[in-house]
């Protein structure tokens, strides 16, 4: 596993950590991530997988790095300072390596949020604090708000087949130190879709698999990490396979080219 340093936190992250959206668990997904050092796993209060996650982090938890967030409908102060609460209780640790706001909430200023977020910070309930879905003009709101505790990253969808934060989110997040999480890295496992006609052809020159080079592609980049979701054991194999090698810069060209 390769590792990069989140946001402008001293604390090193894995490039591919695992998603937990429609998580079933219990498959020894997350032991498997920890065996191969792949120890971070994304969740959210909304999609009731925290407890999961907790059961499945039986005696690892010192060693996982957890990453959940909350509602948009849950962003006023006191109201994120409960569902923090709520969450540490159901993920049963006493800190979240990682809090997010899961989406922006036009009618809850991003100030009262993160005036939250930076007591929870203070109180040692989470160390660092991320958001997601959020503009460029939404993340320069958070920092400012936020004061000298950092935005380390934004959750946001990327993938070969979906490369819109690639007009500015991308590059603003690389300029400012702002770790990318790119979730639904691997299309949600549908290889067939736009953008994507030239991973199978690589994959098999390479003797790697679709998902392999839709991984390899995101996380050779700066600042970018993956959380693929799989519920098979041997998916984080292969996820954590897309590491340790280069593509050739002929071969990301022609993924990127229509
Ligand atoms: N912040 C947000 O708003 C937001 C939105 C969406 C997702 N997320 C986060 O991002 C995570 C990942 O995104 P996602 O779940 O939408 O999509 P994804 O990771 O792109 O795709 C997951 C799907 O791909 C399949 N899959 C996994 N590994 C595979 C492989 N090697 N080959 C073929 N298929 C494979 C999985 O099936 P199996 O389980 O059967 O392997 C599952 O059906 C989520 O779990 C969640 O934590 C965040």
């Amino acid at each position: 596993m390769e590792y990069v340093q989140l946001g402008r936190s001293t604390t090193q992250v894995p490039k591919i950590g695992f998603g937990t959206w429609q998580y079933h668990g219990g498959g020894g997904v997350l032991r498997r991530a920890h065996e191969l050092g792949a120890a971070f796993v994304d969740t959210a209060e909304v999609y009731g997988t925290e407890a999961q996650v907790a059961t499945d982090l039986a005696g690892l938890r010192d060693d996982f790095f957890i990453a959940t967030k909350v509602s948009p409908q849950n962003l006023h102060h006191s109201d994120v300072l409960a569902h923090c609460a709520a969450s540490l209780k159901r993920l049963a640790t006493d800190r979240i390596d990682l809090y997010q706001v899961h989406w922006p909430n036009p009618d809850i200023p991003i100030a009262e949020t993160m005036r939250a977020m930076a007591e929870l910070v203070a109180d040692g309930q989470v160390r660092y604090v991320g958001v997601s879905n959020y503009s460029v003009a939404q993340m320069q709101e958070a920092q400012d708000a936020l004061g000298d505790v950092p935005l380390v990253s934004n959750q946001v969808k990327y993938s070969l087949g979906a490369r819109e934060i690639e007009a500015d989110i991308l590059p603003y997040c690389q300029e400012h130190n702002i770790t990318v999480i790119a979730y639904s890295p691997l299309a949600k496992g549908d290889f067939s879709g736009p953008g994507l006609e030239r991973v199978a052809g690589i994959a098999n020159a390479r003797g790697k698999t679709p998902a392999q080079i839709m991984l390899n592609w995101l996380v050779s980049q700066p600042q970018v990490i993956a959380i693929p979701k799989t519920d098979r054991v041997e998916r984080v194999d292969e996820a954590v396979g897309a590491t340790g090698w280069t593509m050739d810069p002929a071969e990301r060209t022609a993924l990127t080219s229509s």
